[in-house]
């Protein structure tokens, strides 16, 4: 009787960009799937700065991975790969739930796979920075648009006392943008409309003292988007009332004042109420523990290194990509993605190929490289203007203003993972219009 093969394993770590398309479009006939996040859900992240506002409600941009594996048969393990055997090809994955929950388990298990994708994204750099860790709030998770936003309800209601000094309640309502990359960008964009719709109304008397300051260290903010854009940005912030503190660079976040480096080289300590760290990422652990186990190949203390089929330079079986591996790519969730649709397009093609008889060895002679193709870059910059820069022959052309918005409105509602959340978004953005924001929260 002819030998059935059993189905591989494939174990997809993480839930983001990179993970969540492969999970999306492989062929779960042909591999047992086995899914490992600490998160039950895809985030989209391009919509995650309008959450701290409530402009978008935060499980609109949630899509839970139950929602994406559909019918298929697929294991999921909400944990946290925390090591790797990469000779013996097994994992541990770790599961500690949270303080409030009645279950006080701390899990623990290893699970053996044939072949791995490490799709674990980056974390916040505070390129340590002292008081970063302990004081600032970070813009990369749920959790951390959650925690502004309960900062936010927070600063609003205790500056609203009557018995505080006024220098107090101007500490309070100072809010502090630290990194002019599109995360800061877009952020103090969002805070900028929620200051002029929504909180100009319920309290006139604080909207007049609360301050936007958004620190950067090099000449420009937007330094990877087009010259003219950056600009504009700069004179939308200005006259949005936003202090724009250029070639500026924190150099200590303590509990309720920022240091600051001056360009002309003086320090100032600045008070703030609450302060958001947007300064960049870096590669999560999980990446650097497989890095130490392949000293000889993954010399590049940013991330894992991988060839152009996404394969980890050194390891065997194992392939990398998105915001965990260093590429000539910026770590954008694009890249991620259009990863992900490769990946999964070339593993579902070499498992239908019956002269493969080993999909790692023999993927860069069946299939072609792995190939970046930008479709551009949009951001959100506050007061319904967006900025865009799309590719357009050999160059690029830019846009600024209201119509832009509208086109990154439009790239959102696309972009999302379902039309559930299209529409959940839409309906948010609907109810916005018509009623406000709220930043209401437990
Ligand atoms: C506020 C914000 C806005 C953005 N806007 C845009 C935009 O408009 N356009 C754009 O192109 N890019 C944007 N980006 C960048 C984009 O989000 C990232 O490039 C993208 O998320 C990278 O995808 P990824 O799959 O590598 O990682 P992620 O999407 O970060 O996913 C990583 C996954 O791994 C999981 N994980 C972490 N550790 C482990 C572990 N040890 N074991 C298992 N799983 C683990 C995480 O829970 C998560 O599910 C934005 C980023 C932010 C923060
Ligand atoms: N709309 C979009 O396309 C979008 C939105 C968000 C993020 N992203 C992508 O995600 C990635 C991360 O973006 P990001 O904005 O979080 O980071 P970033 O690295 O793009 O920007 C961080 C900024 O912080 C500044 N900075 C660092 N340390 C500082 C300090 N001590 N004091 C003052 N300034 C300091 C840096 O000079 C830099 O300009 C990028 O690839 C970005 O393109 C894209």
């Amino acid at each position: 009787m002819p030998q059935v093969e059993k189905k591989k394993t494939l174990v997809l770590l993480g839930t983001g960009w990179g993970s969540a398309t492969i999970l999306k479009n492989i062929d779960a006939r042909r591999f047992n799937v086995v899914v490992v996040s600490p998160r039950n859900y895809f985030l989209f992240t391009p919509l995650l700065p309008s959450c701290t506002v409530g402009t978008t409600e935060n499980r609109s941009i949630m899509e839970p991975i139950r929602h994406i594996v559909g019918k298929r048969n697929v294991k999921f393990y909400e944990a946290e790969c925390t090591d790797v055997d990469v000779a013996n090809k097994h994992l541990v994955l770790e599961r500690t739930n949270p303080p409030e929950s009645a279950l006080q388990t701390n899990l623990r298990t290893t699970i053996p796979y044939d072949y791995l994708v490490v799709g674990v994204g980056g974390t916040y750099n505070t390129f340590g920075t002292p008081g970063v860790e302990q004081h600032a709030c970070f813009l990369k998770e749920m959790g951390d648009a959650s925690k502004i936003k309960r900062r936010l309800k927070d600063t609003i209601e205790s500056a609203s006392f009557d018995n505080i000094s006024e220098s107090e309640r101007d500490r309070l309502l100072h809010m502090v943008v630290v990194g002019g990359g599109p995360t800061g960008v877009e952020y103090a964009g969002e805070l900028h409309d929620f200051l002029v719709d929504d909180l100009k109304k319920w309290v006139p008397q604080l909207a007049n003292r609360f301050k936007i300051t958004l620190i950067e260290s090099l000449p420009n903010v937007l330094s990877s988007f087009d010259k003219k854009l950056s600009d504009y940005t700069k004179s939308t912030f200005e006259k949005n009332h936003i202090d724009l503190r250029t070639s500026t660079m924190v150099k200590e976040v303590k509990e309720k004042s920022v240091i600051i480096q001056n360009p002309d080289g003086s320090t100032q300590d600045l008070p703030y109420g609450t302060l958001v760290w947007a300064a960049g990422i870096r590669a999560r652990q999980f990446a650097h523990t497989l890095r130490s186990k392949l000293p000889a190949d993954q010399t590049n203390h940013r991330g894992l290194l991988i060839d152009n089929h996404l394969r980890v330079l050194g390891a065997r079986d194992i392939w990398a990509l998105g915001d965990c591996t260093v590429t000539e790519n910026a770590p954008l969730a694009q890249v991620a993605s259009q990863q992900g649709k490769w990946l999964s397009k070339s593993l579902n093609s070499m498992t239908r190929d019956a002269s493969v008889s080993d999909i790692f060895a023999q993927i860069d002679t069946k299939t072609k490289p792995f190939k970046y193709s930008s479709n551009g870059s949009l951001a959100y910059i506050g007061g319904e203007k967006a900025i865009a820069e799309l590719p357009f022959l050999n160059g690029h052309i830019t846009a600024g203003g209201p119509l832009t918005s509208i086109m990154w409105k439009s790239y959102c509602l696309w972009e999302l993972f379902s039309v559930r959340s299209s529409m959940s978004v839409a309906s948010d953005w609907f109810r916005r219009a018509l009623f406000g924001r709220t930043v209401s929260v437990d």
